[in-house]
Order: C-alpha cells, then sequence, then structure tokens
C-alpha cells in the first residue's frame, strides 16, 4: 500500500523572472510538455495510482495544482497555512495517514527534479518500498556525487549489505565548502536526493520522537482532517510549528544513533537524477539530453536560432528569433514583463534579483 506524498510549498526563486510566488518552479513547464510536478506524478505511474497521492503545498499554488492533476482527490491537495519548510509538511502527511493506515508506505518526494531513466527509477522505488515495508527502516535514496555541492545533504555509508544498499552512518545537511570536498574525495558519501521512503507509522515515530514540541500540534490537525473544524485547528496550529526541515530535524539526529542503531538505510540511485536548481542546471540537463541543443552547445527555446562563434548559452525566449553572436555561457531569459540576462556561472545568484524586488514592494 504505496502513498507518494509530494512536498510542493517550496517557494523557489532561482528560476526568475518565469519563476514567480504563484508559478513556482513546480508548477512550470521547464522541460518537455509536462509541468514538474505532473512529471513527478507520471513517472509514478504504475506504481501508485493517481487517487493513492498526496500533495502538500500552498494557497498560492494549490489551485493551479488542482488544476494540473486532475486525478488526484482535491482533499488530498493540502494547503498550509504558512510555510514551515518540511519537517511539519512531511510530519502533518504522516499524521494523518496513519490515523487511517499506518502500514501505509509513504514516499516522499520533491515536486521539481527531473529523472533521466524513469524505469530505472521505479526499480529503485520498488525496492525501497519493499524495505521500508518490512519494519521500522528508513530508506534515503543517495545519488553519486559530481562536485562539491554544498545546497545538498550528504549520506556517508557504512556497512554493504545486498544489492547495494547500505546503512548510513551520517547524514550531513548542507556542509560547507571545505567539508563537501572532503566528502566528495571519500568515496563513500551520497548526495541526498531529498526523495525518502519509510512506513507512515515510523515517520509519525520519529516525529515523536525528534520534534515532540511539534507533535501535539500536528497531531492536533491530523485528527481535524476531513472534518468541518480542519482549516480552523490548522490556521491555528500550524504556523506554531518550528520552521525547519527533515534532513535537519530528523536525518542528521537520527544517524547520530549510530549505523546499528538508527534503522536508516540508504539506496543508490543513479537513474539520471538533477535537481534543477538553477539556469545552469536546466541548460546542463537538456545539452546532456541534446533538447533544443544546436551543434556548438547552444540550448535555446525559441522561434528558431543562429549562433556564429557562439557557444554553451541557454535562452529562453519563446516567442522570438535569437541569434548569438560571439558569446558564450550566457544565460538570456524572456518573459513577458522581464528580461533575465546572467552568465551560467553566476545562475545560483537570481534569487538575489527576487529578494530585492521584494524589498521594494
Ligand atoms: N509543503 C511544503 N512546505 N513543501 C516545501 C516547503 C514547505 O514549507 N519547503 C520546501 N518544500 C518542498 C520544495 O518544494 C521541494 O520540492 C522540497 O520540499 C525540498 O525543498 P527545498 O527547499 O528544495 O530543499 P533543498 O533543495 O534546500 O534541500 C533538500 O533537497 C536536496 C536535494 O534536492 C534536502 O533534502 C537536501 O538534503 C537534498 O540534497
Ligand atoms: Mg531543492
Amino acid at each position: 500500500d504505496f502513498r507518494p506524498v509530494i512536498l510542493a510549498g517550496g517557494s523557489g526563486t532561482r528560476f526568475w523572472p518565469r519563476s514567480r510566488k504563484a508559478r513556482a518552479k513546480q508548477v512550470l513547464t521547464l522541460d518537455g510538455e509536462r509541468s514538474m510536478i505532473q512529471r513527478t506524478v507520471d513517472r509514478l505511474q504504475p506504481l501508485a495510482k493517481p487517487e493513492d497521492v498526496w500533495v502538500i503545498t500552498n494557497d498560492l499554488l494549490s489551485d493551479t495544482i488542482c488544476g494540473q492533476l486532475e486525478v488526484v482527490p482535491d482533499e488530498q491537495v493540502v494547503c498550509e497555512p504558512a510555510a514551515r519548510n518540511t519537517a511539519p509538511a512531511a510530519g502533518l502527511a504522516a499524521l494523518i495517514i496513519e490515523r487511517s493506515n499506518p502500514d501505509a508506505v509513504l514516499g516522499m518526494f520533491p515536486a521539481d527534479h527531473v529523472i533521466a531513466d524513469e524505469p530505472g527509477f521505479r526499480a529503485v522505488i520498488e525496492r525501497a518500498i519493499q524495505v521500508a515495508a518490512s519494519g521500522e527502516t528508513m530508506v534515503v535514496l543517495g545519488v553519486t556525487p559530481t562536485r562539491p555541492e554544498t545546497g545538498y545533504g550528504y549520506i556517508e555509508t557504512g556497512h554493504v549489505l545486498e544489492g547495494g544498499m547500505a546503512r548510513v552512518r551520517r547524514f550531513t545537511e548542507k556542509p560547507n565548502q571545505e567539508r563537501a570536498e572532503q566528502f566528495v574525495a571519500a568515496g563513500n558519501y551520497h548526495w541526498n536526493s531529498g526523495i525518502f521512503i519509510w512506513s507512515a507509522r515510523t515517520l509519525a515515530n520519529a516525529v515523536r520522537e525528534h520534534l515532540p514540541e511539534m507533535t501535539p500540534l500536528l497531531e492536533e490537525i491530523a485528527a481535524a482532517f476531513g472534518t468541518p473544524r480542519f482549516q480552523e485547528v490548522f490556521a491555528e496550529n500550524y504556523p506554531k510549528c518550528e520552521n525547519i526541515s527533515v534532513d535537519y530535524a530528523i536525518l542528521e539526529p537520527r544517524s547520530a544513533k549510530g549505523e546499528h542503531h538508527s534503522n536508516l538505510y540508504c539506496l543508490p540511485a543513479n537513474f539520471g537524477w538533477n535537481d534543477l536548481g538553477s539556469w545552469a542546471a536546466l541548460f546542463e540537463h537538456q545539452h546532456g539530453m541534446q533538447v533544443n541543443t544546436d551543434e556548438q552547445g547552444n540550448v535555446s527555446e525559441s522561434t528558431g536560432s543562429l549562433a556564429f562563434d557562439a557557444r554553451n548559452n541557454y535562452v529562453f525566449a519563446p516567442n522570438k528569433f535569437v541569434a548569438l553572436v560571439g558569446v558564450d555561457d550566457l544565460v538570456v531569459v524572456e518573459t513577458e514583463d522581464a528580461v533575465l540576462i546572467t552568465s551560467r556561472h553566476h545562475s545560483q545568484d537570481v534569487g538575489k534579483v527576487v529578494k530585492e524586488l521584494a524589498a521594494r514592494g
């Protein structure tokens, strides 16, 4: 009994100007025909029926999400009254589902990743479901790191069991540059993909153990779910929960119990995972898949393009013809009311624009 829980409440500022508050990355069509969240649900077929999917998001995105995911029951698209990061979101889903089905296996999925090898992805998820169904285990999917990225969590693996699954020795969320470099050099570290598989009971118990302060708040919300009081209790209790991610709240302290006591397992997941964290990451993904890519390595979504002595640029200008002359590594994104010009090496900083615009009101 598998229930995907899609966490889709992040604000995602790095895809400005395409992403806006009510148009966060998860509802954008960045790659292909379907939005990120639609693709997240699509790729889980046939492991899960759309009726079994839950989405935890916010008011700004919920209408769009309900429209994009028509087959997901509206009552399973849960709208947070305030963003509190992933620990309260995941914890609430676990406590709600535990009440009717404690043995249900939950899969936590970020709504905004791309995965190149979808059959390979499903095979790994199937295996993780089997492991998580058989006891108090928590399975995290780990990706082989290719650079010392400081925006990810790192999973140090210990004892390796059959089929490559390993015990987690230590989980470290967002290390500094120096530690990230050590981790990548060490060889037995994986990036946390952000995909977790555990039973409703196991996650609910982990919330009770690691987040005792927010547990009664979440329990009360879960008890009101499906009753006329739900919105009121949700609005009253949820903003009081600590703002913290699953990684800091549960995985790090859990791993500190030691590899033989934490019940944390890592399943290697090399299915072409990319969290598409920036325009540069989208460029790399499309470039790698040869989507919208010319012979000089320029990726452009436009009505047509020409390039002279221009390499590895990313251009999004869906209603324009684009000419590139003598430029390399640029990112140019045009929407109805804004244009972004940056370089691929600075596209992580686009969030600064959003911050400044927000400060100006
Ligand atoms: N419902 C809800 N509410 N969802 C949220 C919230 C929230 O307040 N905040 C974030 N999310 C969703 C995002 O939309 C995204 O799908 C997912 O939860 C992860 O949140 P991010 O904000 O993107 O996390 P991160 O990128 O900093 O780090 C996480 O992902 C990395 C891999 O992409 C961590 O799990 C890292 O350890 C991991 O390596
Ligand atoms: Mg992320």
